[in-house]
């Protein structure tokens, strides 16, 4: 391949960003400055949510007047729900998540106002009503009774109340809480230069998001959480997982949930959400993922130098939780609405089109023959 071409924009620097950076000096994801794991410890995700949005944590009041919002939000349209009843029972919920904010797009009173208060506002609703959405469709595809949103309840325990019927332990809901602020945020990735590329025409926040769900939705970004937790059904006990990563690895077979483009020793993630995983492992009396876990950890670093990415950790998490594995990418989605929102703000803010250039290699100039002499 010609030198010049850079597949995949592979170490290209295309803009500057004020939102989030890894940095290796404290061996971290920051957002806004501040430690992905600090946050973890001191703050709920709606803080996070907050603080990724509006460049700085709350204060108690700001928090009130956010999380009112986001629950006065909640609710979907009469004819939003009409449309989810009837959409086909085995489609991906990722299909479904990326159709219902496209919805919600037709129906937003503001959808071609791009002003920064507009956005703003704009993306405060896709963030209160995707999970409502999701959580119709969980139940409705199992023939379940809908359960409609919960305003006296946080952003995580109202996502089990929808999907459950019930709010599980503290313990689990933090554990779930952890797990969206890791996965609120993460720079330049596929979904997000997507998100920000769709932007960069003009369009809008609805469109934008629309199609970084489309792009999340691939086992090499976020669907990977899903294909781990597939892995791991597949090697059923941690007696077989030995053997069942050497051969793996012996036949070049890429392992879901290890290697990062950007982190190439360790995801600063991991430790967090693996201890996490631990304490849900813990309640739910089930050992047996961590131990699949550990030995293919184990195995990949010994063998090949790849660490695991936070997508590792996650899948049995959620499985561990209760989830149907369908789901756990459109978990990712309705934490990651919040990264995608601030870098369509910030793309507005200062926009240029993005454009990159191709090297053409096909056919060299021809000559167009009429048709009765091709
Ligand atoms: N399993 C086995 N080998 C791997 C893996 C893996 N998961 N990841 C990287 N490698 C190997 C590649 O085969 C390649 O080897 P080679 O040089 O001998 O050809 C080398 O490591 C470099 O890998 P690339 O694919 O070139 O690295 P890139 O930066 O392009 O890809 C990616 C990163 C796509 C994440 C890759 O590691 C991968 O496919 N991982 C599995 C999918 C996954 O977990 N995705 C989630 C990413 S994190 C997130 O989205 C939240």
């Amino acid at each position: 391949m010609n030198e010049d071409v850079k597949k995949g924009l592979l170490g290209i620097v295309v803009d500057e960003t004020e939102i989030s950076k890894v940095m290796p000096e404290i061996n971290s994801l920051t957002y806004r400055g501040y430690a992905a794991q600090d946050l973890c410890v001191a703050c709920r995700f709606e803080e996070v949510a907050y603080l990724i949005l509006n460049k700085d944590l709350p204060n108690s009041i700001q928090l009130k007047k956010f999380e009112k919002e986001e629950r006065d939000n909640r609710e979907l349209t009469k004819n939003l729900y009409e449309i989810i009843k009837h959409l086909p029972k085995k489609s991906h919920p990722m299909d479904l998540a990326r159709t219902a904010v496209s919805v919600m797009g037709l129906e937003d009173k503001e959808t071609s106002n791009s002003s920064p208060e507009a956005n703003l506002r704009k993306a405060i609703r896709i963030f209160s009503k995707t999970p409502t959405a999701l959580a119709a469709f969980y139940r409705i595809r199992k023939g379940q009774k809908l359960i409609k949103p919960n305003n006296n309840l946080s952003f995580s325990e109202n996502f089990f109340y929808m999907c459950f019927g019930k709010v599980p332990q503290k313990e689990i809901v933090k554990a779930f809480d952890v797990s969206l602020i890791l996965y609120a945020e993460h720079s330049f990735n596929v979904s997000t230069f997507t998100a920000r590329t769709i932007t960069s025409s003009l369009s809008d926040i609805h469109g934008a998001i629309t199609g970084a769900i489309a792009s999340l939705k691939g086992p090499l970004h976020g669907g990977a959480n899903e294909e781990v937790m597939r892995m791991m059904k597949k090697i059923k006990k941690p007696e077989n997982a030995l053997k069942w990563i050497k051969n793996a690895i012996a036949k070049k077979q890429v392992v879901m949930g290890f290697g990062h483009r950007v982190y190439k020793s360790g995801d600063s993630r991991v430790p967090t959400m693996r201890e996490y995983f631990g304490k849900v492992a813990k309640i739910k009396k089930n050992k047996s993922y961590e131990k699949i876990y550990d030995i293919i950890e184990k195995t990949m670093i010994k063998e090949k130098n790849i660490y695991p990415n936070v997508d590792f950790p996650t899948g049995p998490t959620y499985h561990l939780m209760g989830f149907d594995t369908d789901f756990f990418t459109p978990i990712f989605v309705i934490s990651r609405i919040i990264g995608w929102s601030a870098h369509i703000m910030e793309q507005h803010a200062a926009n240029k089109l993005i454009r990159p250039l191709a090297k053409y290699k096909g056919n060299k100039y021809r000559q167009v023959m009429d048709l009765n002499q091709r």
